[in-house]
């Protein structure tokens, strides 16, 4: 028997290739490997403010780029976390066996609230039982993401072990799955990655905007003029050509860069041309699959059935320890 695994997306804004190097990757290899779901957390997304005109699309979006970055639907589970309810059901259950203190100390809340002063809801200091449910619900053992994510993983691991004592075990303790590229920078330099700061390549950029976003992007600081020698150990863009360029090119860069016997309009050119190669069949492949959003639905509607019902049985097992009627 397979164990299962099991990873969340947000539906929020343009994937990335921070998404895709720190998790999607990931999934991608080890689709073989487990039992796989991966679903995209739509209740998860509506804790910070958004339009209601556009969600529907936002979902539809994340899962064509899912498939198109690799997510074959026949060998894995794709699905909408609101299509099965048992999420928020169980949530409700885990909140029960949560200390709010372990939720205040959640760094990805703290900087949310800061960044969304104007609305610090309660869904959003909840969001990891939330993310816990998800994982516990299909009672996964592996969880691939990024770092910013292994917080929650914890807890998650906590709330199972709470669980558990109190009722009997049902839950097993779910691992965090790093990639090599646990955490990418943004073009800045400065901050993660990230789809709410813009400072990302999509997974649908085309080669044009690939090479205007990278041209602007931020190098070695103290580089300054062309003659200048280089530092790629502190260039940020330096660490992208070690996931796109070959071995030859991040050697050749390297070394250029050293010795200044290349700038960075050059380096930059190198790795435009090898991120625009690797992401268009990406984009082509998702260009194609939006134009087919009843196909989008068919799979998204086949995987929350089987979701559906793995959920049930945990749902069953939960409610009878618990001494439900
Ligand atoms: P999100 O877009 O927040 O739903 O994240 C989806 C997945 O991508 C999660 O596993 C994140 O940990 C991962 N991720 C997001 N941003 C980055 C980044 N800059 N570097 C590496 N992984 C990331
Ligand atoms: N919180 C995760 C993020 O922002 C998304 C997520 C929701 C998730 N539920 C999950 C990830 C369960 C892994 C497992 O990236």
């Amino acid at each position: 028997m397979k164990k299962r695994l099991f990873s969340g997306i947000q539906p929020s804004g343009d994937v990335h290739i921070g998404n895709y190097l720190g998790a999607i990757r990931n999934w991608v290899r080890l689709i073989d490997q487990f039992e796989c779901i991966f679903c995209i957390v739509d209740y998860h997304a509506i804790t910070i403010e958004y339009d209601p005109k556009d969600m529907k699309k936002r979902i539809l979006n994340a899962a064509a780029v899912n498939i198109a970055s690799g997510l074959d639907p026949g060998r894995c589970i794709l699905f909408v976390q609101s299509h099965v309810p048992e999420h928020t059901e169980l949530a409700w259950i885990l909140n029960t066996v949560t200390p709010m203190g372990h939720l205040e100390r959640m760094t990805q809340y703290k900087d949310k609230s800061r960044q969304h002063a104007e609305n610090i809801n309660a869904g959003l200091f909840n969001y990891p039982v939330l993310q816990a449910a998800d994982i516990l619900l299909y009672k996964s053992d592996a969880v691939p993401v990024g770092e910013d994510q292994v917080q929650h993983i914890e807890l998650a691991r906590e709330i199972a072990r709470k669980f558990n004592m109190r009722y009997g075990e049902i839950f097993p303790e779910p691992k965090e799955i790093l990639s090599e590229a646990p955490r990418i920078m943004g073009l800045d330099g400065k901050t993660k990655m990230s789809k709410s700061l813009g400072n990302y390549i999509s997974l649908i950029e085309s080669p044009e905007s690939i090479r205007k976003k990278l041209s602007a992007a931020v190098t070695d600081e103290n580089r300054k003029r062309r003659t200048d020698t280089g530092n790629p150990d502190i260039c940020n863009l330096f660490t992208l050509h070690k996931y796109f360029s070959t071995k030859e090119q991040i050697e050749y860069v390297q070394g250029a860069c050293r010795t200044a016997e290349i700038g960075c309009v050059e380096c930059k050119r190198v790795l435009s041309d090898n991120v625009a190669e690797a992401l268009t069949p990406v984009r082509l492949r998702y260009e194609e699959l939006v134009k087919d959003p009843d196909f989008l639905l068919g799979i998204l509607s086949e995987g929350a059935a089987r979701c559906k019902r793995m959920a049930e049985d945990t749902m069953g097992d939960a409610r009878k320890r618990m001494g439900l009627l």
